[in-house]
């Protein structure tokens, strides 16, 4: 087990209306198999439509439905299972809002977020989703990758906490290139967020 501190550490993700929650699956997956002292609370959707629900029953990952139609009432609802479950950390997996200064400042916690491809260069404000591959294609890059960062203020530009970078060269197509991304997000992401709260952990 990775998880070396008996402190257990609690979780919760945050997924749009349209997740497939592939990331959420690994990260449930990693804490149950390799660090059993990190837990996923819950995990929290825009929408009792999104795909990955199937997947939480399956797995029995408690979760919860917020609209985020009104996002001062969706932060306020997060605020208080934040504070009420003393969670440790909010995990992104394919949430597509944008969260507010004063959300990220008050819950006095941080907030990571995966992000395919390597920043700065591709995956900037307004390409999500398949355009972020389909322009490293274009771009003929020989690597892609992941990076995984703190949420701040710009929301997917804060510090980088952990990066992979991955060959691409024998990739024909875009959508080659996004699984193989995938395969990648879902090794470094569990990985980052134990080392990253173990880490926090040690310096206090
Ligand atoms: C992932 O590819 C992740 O990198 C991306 O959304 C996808 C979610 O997939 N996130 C971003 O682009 C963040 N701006 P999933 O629902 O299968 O985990």
């Amino acid at each position: 087990m990775e998880g070396t501190t008996s402190e257990v550490f609690r979780i919760v993700t945050l997924s749009s209306g349209i997740s497939r929650g592939s990331n959420l699956l690994a990260i449930n997956d990693y804490f149950r198999e390799k660090a059993n002292n990190f837990s996923i609370e819950y995990a929290v959707f825009t929408s009792v439509k999104a795909p990955a629900i199937d997947k939480c029953r399956v797995s029995q990952i408690p979760y919860i439905v917020f609209s985020a139609r009104n996002m001062e009432l969706f932060e306020k609802s997060m605020l208080e299972i934040i504070q009420d479950k003393q969670i440790h950390l909010v995990v992104l997996c394919g949430f597509l809002k944008r969260l507010s200064s004063s959300f990220i400042d008050s819950i006095e916690i941080p907030i990571l977020n995966i992000h395919p491809a390597l920043l700065p260069r591709f995956g900037g404000l307004g390409m999500y989703g398949m355009a972020v591959h389909e322009a490293v294609f274009a771009s003929q890059e020989t690597h892609s990758g992941a990076t995984v960062h703190l949420v701040d203020d710009h929301y997917d530009h804060g510090r980088i906490i952990a990066k992979e970078e991955i060959s691409i060269s024998g990739c024909k197509s875009a959508n080659e290139i996004a699984d193989k991304v995938l395969t990648v997000e879902h090794m470094l992401y569990p990985r980052a967020i134990v080392s990253y709260l173990q880490a926090t952990k040690s310096v206090c």
